[in-house]
């Protein structure tokens, strides 16, 4: 059998296995809404605040396995985090994301269809309550159809409008508009998007 077989078979046996471990802890041990196409590869890793929600769309996939699928070179596991009673994650339908960390204290809110590079970051808060340095969470949203490259990090109080590129290793700290490329640290629009004329 040719190696390249062999690696397919690994990795659908893998994901078969980690859909049903991670669907039946998260359904039932931290009573998070799952739809019913999504998959896993990996563990999930979930902190949940009792009276906070997380619900996951349909045919969302989340890559926590770096030896598998994504060949872009995950360096962790997915990690979805609500801090406080109310805390929100929502995220839409056919949504995939790679070692991708979400952590909210407020809300953030993610459409259907957004590609989350591997090890992204997105987060509505500072941490460190205690600290006054610490700024004030603000929710987050991802419109539907956002390309986040590689890296990205996402910070409180941003929505980023639909079809928009986020370039590689950005971070985002104010708001991005529909249908641009934008890069760089801090984020900025670099292009308007016109996926016709490309
Ligand atoms: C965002 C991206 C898709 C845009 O590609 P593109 O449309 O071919 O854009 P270009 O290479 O023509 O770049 C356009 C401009 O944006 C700048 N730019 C592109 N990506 C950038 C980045 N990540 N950070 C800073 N600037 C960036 C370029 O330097 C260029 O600037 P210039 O006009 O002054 O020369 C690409 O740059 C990128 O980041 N790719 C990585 C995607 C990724 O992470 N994939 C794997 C995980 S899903």
């Amino acid at each position: 059998m040719k190696i390249t077989t062999i690696k397919y078979v690994r990795n659908k046996c893998n994901t078969f296995f980690w859909t049903i471990y991670n669907k039946i802890r998260l359904r039932y041990f931290w009573k998070i809404e799952i739809g019913k196409d999504s998959s896993f590869n990996g563990i999930l890793c979930i902190w949940k605040n009792s009276k906070s929600q997380i619900t996951i769309g349909n045919g969302c996939m989340f890559i926590s396995n770096a030896n598998t699928r994504n060949l872009v070179g995950i360096n962790r596991k997915c990690i979805l985090n609500t801090q406080r009673p109310g805390s929100k994650i929502i995220i839409g339908n056919n949504t995939g994301l790679s070692g991708t960390v979400i952590s909210s204290a407020i809300s953030v809110e993610i459409g259907n269809n957004v590609k989350c590079g591997a090890n992204t970051q997105i987060m509505d808060s500072d941490w460190h309550p205690e600290d006054p340095r610490s700024g004030t969470p603000k929710s987050i949203i991802i419109h539907n159809n956002v390309w986040l490259g590689l890296n990205v990090v996402v910070l409180k109080g941003v929505t980023i409008g639909e079809n928009t590129v986020i370039g590689a290793n950005s971070v985002v700290t104010k708001s991005i508009p529909a249908n641009v490329l934008a890069a760089g640290n801090p984020c900025k629009v670099i292009k308007p998007l016109n996926i016709e004329n490309r």
